[in-house]
């Protein structure tokens, strides 16, 4: 039995039943999508412009938020550790008896997890027993964290995800400013998805110091994915121009439109009650989105 559904939407429905009931709430699943649909049609003009300002700290924009992108987002760290392992002689999870640490920056809600628990999955790398420490980062990690505990890792899965030896830390941490990482050993991965818009500023020294501050965290061999919508590319461009200093080699790239909606597709009670094909309330079918990978040199 897979640890996250195949089909994300019904997830999500199963798991805004469970939080309604945790909630004692007496408004109906149907209801509750209805009265999304207002903030999902606000979310989705803010976020036609290129230099994006939402503020995610509001639970409906973050539940929102994951109804509009989850189908999606889980597929590009998921694409990047497959790259990774074509890459690699091996699989880069299975080869290592040792720990394996990730830091996810700008996670938000974290579908990160979701990639990267299917690509273990269907490698069966699951049963090794290996630890596998995630740490989060974001500036808002304590106001997404009752999304991303009820509707990313809820309590069944996080049970099940720690037996397999996963560890969930949470770090906030404000980009904009000096930041300090969670001290211990050096990361295997780090990855930056969908977050060019929010932290990207070529004039910034703190913000290019706190990228070599990551990138020093890195330890050798290990890597670097940075995903995100193909419109920045240009400002990615800029990003590994700088990691390429930090002795980083670029060693994938590529630009796809993804369709994931053939693995997720709409449930009735979604399309009858929050995307309605009205203005605003058009559900994501593909995401136009580049995937670089780099490596940490010898
Ligand atoms: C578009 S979301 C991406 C979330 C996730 N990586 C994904 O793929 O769905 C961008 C995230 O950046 C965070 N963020 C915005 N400004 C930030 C800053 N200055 N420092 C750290 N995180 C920030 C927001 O809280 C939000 O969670």
């Amino acid at each position: 039995m897979k640890i996250f559904q195949e089909n994300l939407y019904e997830q999500l429905i199963e798991d805004l039943y469970l939080y309604l009931k945790l909630e004692s709430s007496n408004v109906s699943v149907e209801d509750y999508l209805i009265s999304l649909q207002s903030t999902q049609r606000d979310l989705w003009h803010s976020l036609q412009s290129d230099s994006v300002s939402v503020d995610y700290s509001e639970f409906k924009i973050q539940l929102c938020y994951l109804f509009r992108y989850l189908i999606i987002y889980w597929e590009q760290i998921y694409s990047g550790l497959s790259e990774i392992d074509n890459h690699s002689e091996e699989s880069l999870i299975g080869k290592s008896k040792k720990n394996l640490r990730i830091g996810l920056f700008f996670c938000g809600p974290a579908p990160e997890i979701i990639g990267i628990t299917n690509y273990m999955e269907e490698r069966d790398l699951l049963a090794n027993n290996q630890s596998i420490e995630i740490d989060m980062y974001d500036q808002y990690i304590n106001q997404w964290r009752l999304v991303r505990n009820n509707f990313i890792i809820n309590s069944p899965r996080l049970k099940k995800l720690k037996a397999l030896g996963f560890n969930f830390n949470t770090l906030k941490i404000d980009f904009s400013s000096r930041i300090t990482l969670a001290n211990a050993s050096k990361y295997n991965i780090c990855c930056f998805q969908n977050c060019i818009n929010e932290f990207w500023d070529r004039n910034s020294r703190i913000i290019a110091l706190n990228l070599k501050k990551v990138a020093s965290e890195i330890e050798i061999g290990g890597y670097i994915i940075l995903t995100d919508r193909i419109f920045l590319k240009s400002s990615a461009q800029e990003i590994i121009k700088v990691l390429l200093k930090e002795n980083f080699s670029l060693i994938y790239s590529e630009d796809d439109e993804i369709d994931c909606s053939n693995k997720s597709p709409i449930p009735e009670i979604v399309s009858q009650n929050l995307f309605t094909n009205e203005s605003g309330l058009i559900a994501t079918k593909y995401n136009r989105r580049f995937l670089c990978i780099l490596e940490k040199d010898a």
